[in-house]
């Protein structure tokens, strides 16, 4: 009779770092991040974005993820009123949603202007949808809806601060520069300076 292999050895954490690895909804509520990206100061996409695990493809680096353990995926969540969600932009990856309230309307196409959409769709509670590499997408909390929605995104491992990303339309980009920002070469935010009280004034919108 075959001798049996030992069995694997796993490392052992305590109930103390274990408590590390738990993010309460509160807490998520707590961290929103009201200009994680340049295009989210613009009329028609101010959203709360909130980075649970990973950076979440953001182009401001004054913010955290809430569980700062090493994943092999990153995890965000959104919160948007009616009509408002990311502009037309791309990535080098996978980006998927996973709704968790309202309707939200998703639109998407191979040219980087956002007046020559090649396909949309609107998805509800519990649909999900997954963007691949290159195409350019946008997408809203349906303008029917009455009020604020939330969605659940998963995207493929990223480097950080390496390059552009997003990779914005170029329209988005001169929308956002009226408003002093911009993304650098690394893909940083450059910030106006009046940004503390942009920040706060969209704090108080998205949070009131
Ligand atoms: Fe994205």
């Amino acid at each position: 009779m075959a001798a049996h292999a030992p069995p694997p050895q796993h490392p052992k954490i305590s109930s103390d770092e274990m408590q590390r690895r738990i993010v309460r909804f509160d807490d998520v509520r707590k961290r929103g991040i009201p200009l994680m990206f340049i295009d989210s100061i613009l009329p028609g996409h101010q959203r709360m974005n909130y980075s649970l695990i990973g950076d979440t493809a953001s182009e401001n680096p004054e913010y955290d993820a809430l569980l700062l353990a090493p994943h092999k995926f990153q995890i965000g969540m959104v919160k948007a009123k009616p009509g408002n969600g990311p502009a037309y932009h791309t990535h080098d990856y996978v980006e998927s949603f996973f709704i968790l309230s309202g309707r939200w309307r998703f639109y998407w196409g191979n040219d980087p202007d956002p007046d020559t959409i090649e396909g949309e769709a609107t998805i509800g509670p519990w649909d999900y949808i997954s963007l691949p590499p290159g195409l350019y997408r946008g997408f809203e909390v349906a303008k029917d809806e009455t009020d604020e929605a939330w969605l659940f995104a998963v995207l493929e491992p990223h480097d950080v601060f390496a390059g552009k990303d997003p990779y914005w339309s170029p329209q988005v980009e001169a929308e956002a520069k009226k408003y002093g920002f911009a993304a650098d070469e690394r893909g940083k935010m450059v910030k106006p300076a009046n940004y503390d009280q942009l920040r706060a004034e969209l704090l108080a919108k998205l949070d009131g």
